[in-house]
């Protein structure tokens, strides 16, 4: 399908998807979350794709923001439908059902702090910024940001950088764990893209299993996300790929996942 806003590569089962509105800075228009949620709704199903990567065109920014053009014409009556709009779409991609690596190039500010937050794995790039600055439009972050930031960096942290709308470096990203790797900018690609085939090399069915385990510790309480764990473990144990991989391991070689 082509995109107006969008770049979609699919290559080994790793689909690299690219924000392309370089002299915006891969501002998120509504044509372009619009594309988004088609986009990840097409690759939640599609069998040809393990794990995404997304990144953004050019070498300043991975979004800056919702777009502004657009968010200075809500109102009290359009503001919280907006604010859903960008949570559909990043809802989406947090429960895809697959690993979504963020290859942060460049600023990812607001709405684009938010994406990122939205993904599974941030990597960043040295020269990459990340910031809520919505107070200094008179808002707050509405696609996500006071929640999933929060339980990443903890409620103090994210207090302070929603509050003063300050921007952090890469480095600081990572020492507060908002991102796990800071990579020079001509590596980054390359870097997600080997962790993304990584990955994709495991039996999908245990990738899946685990990835929904995980996710599932926010939505509710440890005793019953140990349950949850324990059901999907014993999901996994009946399947081939764990037969293959225990298998392969006591013949000393390495296993061949079928994803079955
Ligand atoms: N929405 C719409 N357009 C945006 C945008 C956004 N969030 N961020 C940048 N742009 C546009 C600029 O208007 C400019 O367009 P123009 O060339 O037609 O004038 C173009 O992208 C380049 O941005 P510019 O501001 O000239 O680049 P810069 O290097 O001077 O500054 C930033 C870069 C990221 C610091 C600055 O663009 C910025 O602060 N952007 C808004 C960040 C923000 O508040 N995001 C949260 C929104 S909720």
């Amino acid at each position: 399908m082509d995109y107006n806003n969008i770049l979609v590569e699919i290559d080994n089962k790793i689909a690299l998807l690219t924000i392309n509105r370089e002299k915006k800075l891969n501002a998120l228009n509504t044509e372009t979350l619009d594309e988004l949620f088609t986009c990840f709704s097409s690759i939640k199903t599609d069998d040809n794709v393990n794990v995404v990567v997304i990144t953004g065109s050019g070498e300043k920014a991975f979004v800056a923001g919702a777009d502004i053009n657009e968010l200075h014409e809500q109102s009290l009556l359009t503001g919280k439908i907006f604010a859903e709009k960008g949570q559909q779409v990043f809802n989406l991609i947090e429960n895809l059902g697959k690993p979504v690596i963020a290859a942060v190039n460049g600023f990812a500010l607001g709405g684009g702090c938010e994406l990122a937050l939205s993904c599974h794995i941030r990597l960043a790039s040295t020269n990459a910024k990340f910031g809520q600055p919505e107070v200094n439009l008179g808002i707050i972050p509405g696609y996500g940001g006071t929640q999933r930031l929060t339980r990443i960096v903890g409620t103090g942290i994210s207090l302070e950088l929603i509050l003063t709308g300050d921007l952090i470096t890469a480095d600081e990203a990572q020492r507060i764990g908002l991102v796990n790797k800071v990579i020079v900018p001509a590596d980054l690609l390359i870097e997600a893209k080997k962790l993304a085939e990584k990955i994709s090399s495991k039996g999908q069915i245990a990738v899946r299993a685990a990835l929904a385990s995980v996710l599932v510790n926010k939505e509710i309480p440890e005793r019953e996300g140990l349950n949850f764990e324990a059901n999907l473990f014993g999901n996994c144990c009946g399947s081939g790929d764990f037969k293959e991989g225990t298998k392969a391991f006591l013949e000393k070689r390495n296993p061949e996942f079928k994803n079955k």
